[in-house]
């Protein structure tokens, strides 16, 4: 069985994680969907609102499992008996750190492996702080984030 894990802040999460995490979805029998609770990371979004809206975005996706992290990802990848870490590169302004990161995870744990998947053309631009941007102005983010999320971000709005 390979499963491999899709890591990262998802604050939140939009329609480029959910096209990285499909096609991830086609190659493993199993991906875990893993988001960083770290508190010395904390976001915008807390993490329960974090991992609500993501399983509500992959409810779909019968090969995905959704859960939190804390520590080294290379710690809690090998106690999910993950041999790969999916990370979505959009255009060549990831490819540095992406790189810093697939090479220290290298260095802690050669086992591991880190697979990049190429974005689609239409997501290169979309970031999960350009549609917090974007939404907080007012813009539409519809076409750009999963149904819940942009239900949540709509809801917050109206608070304001
Ligand atoms: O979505 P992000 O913020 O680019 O994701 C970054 C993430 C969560 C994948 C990365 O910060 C991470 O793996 N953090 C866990 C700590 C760790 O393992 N650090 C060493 C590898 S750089």
């Amino acid at each position: 069985m390979t499963t491999a894990i899709y890591p990262g802040s998802f604050d939140p999460i939009t329609n480029g994680h959910i096209d990285v995490l499909n096609r991830a979805a086609r190659l493993f029998d199993k991906v875990i969907i893993a988001v960083l609770t770290n508190p010395s990371k904390k976001g915008f979004l807390d993490y329960e609102t974090k991992l609500n809206l993501i399983r509500e975005s992959v409810k779909d996706i019968s090969n995905v499992e959704v859960d939190s992290f804390n520590g080294l990802i290379v710690e809690y990848a090998k106690k999910k008996n993950a041999q790969v870490l999916v990370r979505g590169l959009r255009a060549v302004t990831d490819f540095e750190y992406e790189m810093q990161m697939a090479q220290m995870n290298k260095n802690l744990s050669p086992e591991m492996e880190t697979l990049f998947l190429v974005s689609n053309t239409e997501n290169t631009f979309l970031s999960s702080s350009i549609v917090k941007e974007v939404s907080m102005l007012g813009g539409d983010i519809s076409k750009l984030v999963p149904e819940s999320v942009n239900n949540y971000f709509n809801n917050l709005n109206r608070e304001i």
